[in-house]
């Protein structure tokens, strides 16, 4: 018997996010969002591991409805949530990470009063999910920026979005504080640093910015402001919520111990940090003064910034992580920092089909430096296992997806071993979704298969695979059954 535990109120369930998953994009009053004229990837001529739209690619599909559907149909939440959330319930979730689609609620964004209906659609979701016990996480904006927006302002490049936003956030909370304890404000707000369109609705073509990059950290200022404001409205407003923030984690590793790849990977991490330091500390890193200085970037700071970013901190730190990656100073510049970072490690040999290598340890070490830099409650509000399923006889046998799991839950424990404070694992497309870099289907993460193909085609009918039984168990178990090395 292990004597490695979770805690007794560990919140275990699963992620989704309303663009990938809800579908039903012109029902009930809903307004287009930026996501909406995404184009199936082998629909158009751009990189598959990319999730974004240039100007041009935009303007050449946004009028042909059959090129753009995968978003717009997502696998139908909207019509079946009542068997999804009864489905996550038999699994026995304990929260359920979900979004709320912003032109559901404020259909062009600068709507005086709501849709009825869309409010409407989200209590029903509260309600069926406490019906079973599940509490919803709820990610106010995950890639989801109304296209009026976009067309009207270049998305979060203009700092009006700042006011739109804390309108449509502190409704939110106004009209759901009594259903939903546990916020997100922007999915991997640290994304909009290589997806300004998909993370920003923004154009690069259409800024007038000095450069790509000033654009980018002048619409992460702008979210920064915009998320501080909501946290604080929340506090005010809504005590017994906790608000976290959500970053795409990139772990990296120096590739060798030259020191001049440990070095490379300092400055990585160095710039990194500025992401989380901002929305738990409150302030910007010194550091990131002296790179915008050498790097000819000028950003616009609102008045009075510092004062709202320290009124506006976050109550725990949630994040995806899905793999770690490698920083090696020949392949490093300062153009766009992140963009060091690369899969590449000679020790991580087993890959997904999508090539993103597996490390559980990655995990451990993870948490570890984020609790030993921020002392906050840390959530891991993504992580899973995408690939391709062979559906046969109603089910999908995928060990390679209990295999995934089991040994990132087993890093968890260590991690609480650790003296860490974990409250809770959300895996990612705990449902089969419509992923995100390709915009297809067959990019599958989970425990639940859903028969549609890259084409829309299919029933749309849900099936248990082998992975729905052992997450099953591992909650039942509190983490205790799931194999502990
Ligand atoms: C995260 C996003 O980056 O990764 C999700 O928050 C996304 O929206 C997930 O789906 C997995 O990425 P992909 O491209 O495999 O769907």
């Amino acid at each position: 018997m292990s004597n490695k535990r979770f805690p007794d109120n560990f919140l275990w369930g699963g992620a989704t996010s309303a663009g990938q998953y809800e579908g039903a994009f012109d029902l009930d009053g809903r307004g287009r969002s930026q996501l909406d004229y995404f184009v199936f990837v082998e629909k158009m001529n751009r990189e598959r591991e990319s999730c974004e739209l240039n100007l041009a690619q935009y303007l050449a599909y946004k009028d042909h409805d059959e090129y753009n559907f995968p978003f717009r149909r997502g696998v139908d939440f909207y019509h079946r949530y009542k068997e999804d959330i009864a489905l996550l319930a038999e699994m026995g979730f304990k929260v359920f990470r979900m979004s709320i689609s912003w032109t559901r609620i404020f259909p062009t964004g600068e709507e005086e009063k709501p849709n009825e209906k869309g409010v409407e659609f989200y209590h029903n979701v509260f309600r069926e999910l406490h019906k079973y016990g599940i509490e919803p996480l709820v990610t106010m904006t995950h890639y989801d920026v109304p296209i009026a927006l976009t067309e009207k302002y270049n998305g979060w490049d203009d700092p009006i979005l700042i006011d739109l936003f804390v309108k449509y956030s502190s409704f939110l909370i106004d009209e759901y504080k009594d259903e939903v304890k546990y916020w997100l404000t922007f999915n991997e707000i640290n994304c909009i640093m290589f997806e300004p369109y998909c993370a920003g609705g923004m154009f690069v073509e259409r800024t007038k910015r000095k450069n790509a990059m000033s654009l980018y950290h002048q619409g992460l200022h702008h979210q920064f402001i915009a998320s501080a404001l909501t946290v604080k409205y929340a506090h005010d407003h809504a005590p017994d919520c906790m608000v976290g923030n959500m970053l795409m984690s990139i772990l990296t590793y120096p590739r060798t111990c030259d020191p001049k790849d440990v070095f490379a990977n300092y400055r990585f991490e160095e710039y990194n940090n500025m992401f989380h330091d901002v929305m738990v500390k409150g302030e910007y890193p010194y550091s990131i003064f002296r790179y915008f200085k050498e790097n000819d970037i000028e950003v616009k700071f609102v008045d009075h910034y510092e004062e709202i970013l320290k009124e506006g901190t976050v109550d725990f730190i949630s994040f995806s992580y899905y793999n770690s990656s490698t920083v090696k100073d020949e392949e490093s510049n300062m153009d766009n920092p992140l963009a060091n970072a690369h899969t590449d490690n000679p020790y991580l040999t087993e890959k997904s089909a999508y090539g993103w290598p597996i490390d559980a340890t990655g995990l451990r070490i993870l948490i570890n430096k984020l609790y030993d830099r921020y002392h906050k409650p840390i959530f891991i509000t993504e992580n899973g296992f995408g690939t391709h399923d062979e559906f046969e006889d109603g089910t999908v046998h995928d060990d390679y997806r209990i295999d995934y799991l089991r040994r990132h839950i087993n890093a968890i424990a260590d991690a609480i071993s650790d003296g860490c404070d974990v409250i809770g694992y959300t895996w990612w497309g705990c449902i089969d979704l419509v992923s995100c870099s390709g915009l297809e289907m067959s990019k599958r993460y989970g425990f639940v298969y859903v028969d549609a193909d890259n084409y829309g085609n299919g029933t749309y009918d849900r099936y248990r695979k082998d992975s729905f039984y052992y997450y099953k168990k591992v909650i039942a178990s509190n983490g205790e059954d799931v194999d502990f090395e």
